[in-house]
């Protein structure tokens, strides 16, 4: 895991304004149905993810699991009141800063999609969360070499000093973007 942006621009103010229309992020339901395989198709269980933006990428999984309660959380007011409007019927939205707020709640399963490389202290985030969940599924970027917005580029081995660290997955995205999902778990 290396660090290849000094100061960290992912202001809320950045992402209310990114946020604004509702508009961004409307394709994502593509890009989340490669998450689909590691998803349970039948137990039922409950799930949030962290960073959900407006939801477009989410309410593609929620659609397909029925077996699964989905909640969807983020810092943006703006991207929170758009996934309200929009996807609110079928999944519970809530405003989460993940520097800032505690989660009261237990799930199964806690999702961070192309969201960690956005924050500092990549690991401290992965362990806070974990204390709320058996499961924690993160993909991000596969060995970036910079956008203005990533703060971290990861690689194969990036938590290869977590004992909570379970497993990695190169997936391909698209013809020329890959990313890396990693799973961790719970330590018993
Ligand atoms: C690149 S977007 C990813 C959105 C969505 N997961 C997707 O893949 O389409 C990063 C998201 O992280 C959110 N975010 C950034 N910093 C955050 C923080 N400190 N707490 C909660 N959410 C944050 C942003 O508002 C934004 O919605």
């Amino acid at each position: 895991m290396k660090r290849i942006l000094k100061k960290n621009i992912n202001t809320k103010v950045r992402w209310n304004k990114l946020l604004s229309t509702g508009e961004w992020g409307k394709e994502r339901g593509k890009f989340y149905s490669k998450i689909k395989n590691f998803l349970p198709k039948k137990k039922k269980i409950k799930a949030l993810e962290i960073g959900c933006a407006t939801g477009h990428g989410l309410i593609e999984l929620a659609k397909t699991f029925s077996n699964i309660k989905f909640e969807g959380c983020d810092f943006s007011e703006n991207g929170i009141k758009h996934a309200k409007k929009k996807y609110g019927k079928k999944i519970n939205f809530f405003v989460h800063d993940v520097y800032k707020d505690k989660l009261n709640k237990n799930y199964d399963y806690i999702l961070i999609i192309e969201t960690l490389e956005h924050l500092n202290n990549p690991k401290k985030v992965i362990k806070k969360y974990l204390k709320h969940c058996n499961k924690l599924i993160v993909t991000v970027p596969y060995k970036e070499k910079g956008w203005k917005e990533h703060v971290y580029s990861f690689n194969e081995k990036s938590f290869n000093d977590m004992e909570e660290f379970k497993r990695y997955k190169i997936i391909k995205t698209n013809k020329d973007k890959k990313i890396l999902l990693f799973i961790f778990e719970k330590q018993s």
